[in-house]
Parts: C-alpha cells; structure tokens; sequence
C-alpha cells in the first residue's frame, strides 16, 4: 500500500477502506508517513468529507494507535460526560457526585484547562488537601466504594489523535466535522468509557460558534460511538454567555457546593440534571431519562448528592470542611465591582471575553507551563435577560491585585446593554 494512492483516492473523492485508514493512521503515528503527506490527506478530508464508516474507522484507528485504558474491574456501566468546551462550565463538578450518589460509576479522567476554559482538576485542587495521583487499582477501587473518583490523565491515550491536531493547528484543517468528531471520541473510546454523553455547546465562548455546525458535530460523535459499541446520546447547549455565575476555580467549587444543596445558578442546574438524567438512564439506573431526572432531584433534596461530594473529596485527600465552610476555599484579596455604564437589558455577555478575564487574573493558563491563581476569577451578577439601572454591579472581579483596570475594561466591553427587551436564551436546543 502506498500513501499517494490513498491521497489520491480520498482527493477524487473515493471511500477509504479500513485498511487505508490503518495504514495511514499507523504508519503516521510511527513516523513512517510524514507530516507532508498526512497534511494532504486531512485537507482531501476537509473538503471530501468521510462517510459514516469511514468516520468509524478512521476514530477506531486513532484508539488503537495508543494505550487503552480497562475500567473492566469498576462494576457497573461506565458512563462518561464530554463537554466541547465552554467558560464557566462547573458541570463536571456537579455531575459526578450527583450522577454517583445514584448508584452509576463515574470513573472520571479530566484534563487541566488551557487558555479560556478551565479544567476540571484545576479546579478540584483548590479544594486544600485534594489530588488526582492516584494509581489505577486505587481507582477503581475508589470508584466501587464510592462510586466516584478522578484521575489526571496519563499513559499514552490516543498518540494519533495527539499529532494529528497539532499537524492540523498549523495546516488550516482544525475545522472539519469528521476530523473534529474522531478526534474527540477516539479519547473517550480510549479513556474506557461503555456510554457516553456529549454536551455540544454552542455561542460565542463554545468551539462550534455556530448552532449549525455545533448540531453536525453532535450527530456526527453520535454516529461513531453508537457505530462502534458505545451508546452515544448528545445535548446542544447554550454557551453564548457563561454558565452559571462562577468562572474560575475555587469560586466554581463553591458554585458546585451550592448546586449539590440545590441552591445553585438555574441554568447550572438544569443542565446538570439534563446531562444527569441521559447519564442515569444509559447507566441501567432508570427506565427512562424522566425517571432518571427524578431520582436526581431527590437525591440533592435529601442532601445525599452533596454527602457524595464529601466522601469523594475526603478519598482523594481533600479538606470535607470546605463543603460546610466554603469560606475555607482560596479566596482573594480584592474585590472590584464593575458597574454599568448605562441602563437597559442586558443583551449579550461574550463568553469567550470573560475567559479570557479571568485568565488575564490568573485563573486560566496562557500557555501550558503557566502557573495559575485557584482564588481568582470572575462572578456574573447580571445575566442576558436581566434588567439594569446606571451604576448596579455587573460582575465582581476575585483579583490578586487593585491595578486591575484592563480586565474591568475587558470585563465592561464583553457585556452588551440594549434599550429594548430581551429576553434570556435558551439553555438548550433540538438536535
Ligand atoms: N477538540 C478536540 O479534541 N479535537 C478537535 O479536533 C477539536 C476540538
Ligand atoms: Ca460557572
């Protein structure tokens, strides 16, 4: 087999077979097939596009190029959550002690956060005490005694999938629907996952802007993982303005702390109990995601879901007092109003300009070796929707710092107030 054939092929326009993508997936990965080549393929691909099988194949490939990780000692049907991206996103947080305290293992691998978006582990190390080097066979046997644990991630997952993006980063082929979709499942496929839900978000903070696209995506991923074993279900979510009121790492904590005690952001909520509830019933745990929902609520109603928190915090060496005593999290030493410059309706708050303020304060990474601040970051006041008078708070900046006046500015400019009525946007939108 010869790589210029298969180039060739896939630039006529031709389906790849199973053995093409192997053999250019393989040999890419080992170095045998260089980047000239392989930057030809992912643009034939960008605007060939893949078949369904194709899709399959090509994801499938990517997951053997590397380690593959056995959840097979956890009992139960791992369900793992996907989230595109997005600012402010304290879900995980929320849903693995909650989705846990129902009975389905979370066997959870999460990732730091790198420029605008945070990362889950970031934010659980806030907690003091908290860590996630943990072994595998204290993994599992965490996730069956509590049902919930997280570990950083390690080991060689998916070296394919790693080259690739940074091959298509600089070849302008980032953007292709079937590159992007066996992107992202290769690594959860790899991560070991049985069942997996995907929140696709959508706005100005998400990685797919557009609500178009963002659905392609979520059915494109949907095709895969069901394609090949994994029952797949996805969620359109908003992410035009940040979700919930917190962005940034202990104040995401709290958020959570407050979600689990049902006294949290409605929207942080409801898209918990949304994710939840799929997670639940692809779990074996409900007949239906209704059923699912409703166990959900009565599992924060009674405080269990927030118990499961603690118990999940205090195995990995966290602090449980934070739950109780939040105050005890990181906290900063300024507090800076921002204050609107005018009244009238809040009509748009740019997701992506307010990650970018908070990491500008030290909550987000620049680069991957930055050190970054647990205590600092942004909390929203007002939302899309919401009305104002000249001179009320907008957000109030967590700051290590008084000179803060590029990131009000930033923060000032990202809010849009419009004179007539606007109404909040969805949360969620039909796939
Ligand atoms: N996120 C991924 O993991 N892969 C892509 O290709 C794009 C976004
Ligand atoms: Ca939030």
């Amino acid at each position: 087999m010869r790589m210029v054939d298969i180039i060739e092929k896939k630039r006529d326009g031709g389906e790849l077979n199973p053995e093409e993508i192997e053999f250019a997936i393989s040999g890419y990965t080992r170095g045998d097939i260089p980047d000239y080549q392989m930057a030809a393929l992912t643009m034939a691909i960008f605007f060939r596009d893949m078949s369904p099988a194709e899709r399959a194949e090509l994801t499938m490939a990517m997951v053997r190029s590397g380690d593959q990780i056995d959840l097979s000692g956890i009992e139960g049907i791992k369900v793992d959550k996907h989230s595109t991206g997005g600012v402010g996103d304290t879900t995980t947080l929320v849903l693995a002690p909650l989705v846990a305290s129902v009975g389905v293992p979370v066997a959870k691998m999460s990732g730091r956060g790198l420029g605008h978006t945070g990362g889950t582990i970031d934010k659980l190390e806030s907690i003091p005490g908290f860590h996630v080097e943990i072994d595998n066979s204290t993994f599992n046997d965490l996730v069956n005694r509590n049902k919930v644990a997280v570990v950083g991630q390690s080991g060689n997952l998916t070296p394919a999938d790693k080259k690739l993006y940074a091959l298509r980063d600089v070849t302008a082929t980032v953007n292709s629907i079937p590159l992007i979709a066996s992107s992202i499942m290769s690594k959860k496929i790899a991560s070991g996952a049985n069942a997996i839900v995907l929140d696709v978000k959508t706005g100005s903070g998400a990685f797919m802007k557009d609500i178009e696209a963002a659905r392609e995506l979520a059915r494109a991923m949907m095709e895969i993982g069901n394609s090949v074993g994994r029952r797949t279900v996805a969620i359109l979510s908003d992410m035009s303005q940040p979700l919930g009121y917190a962005v940034g790492n202990a104040l995401e904590v709290k958020e959570a702390i407050n979600t689990l005690r049902g006294q949290g952001p409605k929207d942080l909520e409801e898209l918990c109990l949304v994710l939840g509830s799929e997670m639940v019933y692809l779990g074996g745990k409900a007949d239906s995601p209704k059923a699912a929902r409703a166990m959900l609520l009565e599992s924060i109603r009674s405080g269990r879901a927030l118990e499961t928190f603690r118990t999940f915090i205090c195995a990995q060496g966290g602090d449980p007092s934070v739950v109780e005593h939040p105050d005890q999290l990181p906290t900063a030493p300024y507090q800076i109003e921002i204050k609107a410059q005018e009244c009238g309706d809040v009509s748009s708050i740019q997701a992506d300009a307010i990650g970018t303020a908070a990491m500008l304060l030290g909550a987000g990474r620049a680069t991957k070796d930055s050190v970054i601040d647990l205590a600092v970051g942004i909390v929203l006041v007002r939302k899309v929707g919401d009305s104002v008078e000249r001179g009320d708070t907008l957000a109030v900046l967590h700051s290590n710092t008084k000179q803060a006046e590029e990131v009000v500015r930033r923060v000032q400019a990202a809010y849009a107030i419009s004179s007539q009525k606007v109404s909040a946007p969805s949360l969620l939108y039909k796939l």
